[in-house]
């Protein structure tokens, strides 16, 4: 399995930022990983044409569960896919919260994302409340049960995000063990899931990685990649996180 360094770059970055993406391939021309960047919707064009023919490919950081219709403000998979782009991610931790996204909503986003052709990003990820109350796996279990898709069987197609809500933007992560269990727990529910496909499928940690900390979450098992925030932004840090996941 070819593991996944992700970037999102939430709402940040205009089209002064674009020289990170630029310099980004100008260090990584051939990735020993995919490599992913999620600009702003308003930055997807100029990423497109600046990865044009490279290993760098681009993603939406959310579409909506229409195919369009009167949705003021929204973007549809179909724009993301029109606009260049292969992947989405669907129901991080930052829409849940703000925009009060359901999984059942979350599941009917990535349906739109797999029918329009685009690889979707499914995030889930406790609260720091939640793990403090033991409840982390019940809510791993329930926000897959929820968000996913009913039936799958293209490993390529659908990623899993771990994310733990108090690691994002946080500078704190969980041990090892912690993330290496919570993998663990995903792999086998999907297993249980969509069968053998599963076993294929990419299940990327995401929350405070950076490079001084990549080469440590890659190792463990059932972590096929990286959906990377802040250290996403300067080409030097993901460039970094980049070598890190190639290497394993
Ligand atoms: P940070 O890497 O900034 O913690 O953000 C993680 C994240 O939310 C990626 O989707």
């Amino acid at each position: 399995m070819r593991k996944l360094a992700a970037g999102n770059w939430k709402m940040n970055g205009t089209s002064a930022e674009l020289g990170e993406a630029r310099a980004l391939l100008t260090a990584h021309p051939t990735p020993g990983c995919d490599m992913l960047l999620c600009p702003p919707a308003t930055l997807i064009g100029g990423m497109v044409q600046i990865a044009e023919r490279s290993a760098l490919m681009i993603g939406g950081q959310d579409c909506h569960a229409a195919q369009n219709g009167a949705h003021t403000g929204d973007i549809s998979a179909l724009m993301l896919k029109d606009a260049g782009a292969s992947h989405v991610i669907v129901g991080h931790s930052e829409r849940r919260a703000d925009h009060g996204e359901s999984s059942a909503l979350v599941r009917a986003k990535a349906i739109t994302a797999l029918t329009a052709g685009l690889v979707a990003i499914v995030c889930v990820g406790e609260t720091e409340a939640q793990r403090n109350a033991g409840e982390t796996l019940a809510v791993i279990a329930m926000q897959l049960e929820g968000s996913l898709p009913l039936a799958h069987d293209n490993p390529e197609s659908l990623v899993i995000a771990y994310e733990p809500v108090w690691a994002i933007g946080t500078g704190r992560t969980p041990t090892l063990a912690e993330v290496a269990e919570v993998h663990r727990f995903i792999r086998d529910t999907l297993i249980r899931r969509f069968g053998d496909p599963a076993r294929q499928m990419r299940l990327l940690y995401g929350g405070s990685v950076k490079p001084g900390n990549a080469a440590d979450i890659f190792a463990v098992p059932n972590v096929d990649g990286a959906l990377v925030g802040g250290a996403s932004l300067k080409a030097s840090d993901f460039g970094a996180i980049v070598a890190a996941l190639g290497h394993h």
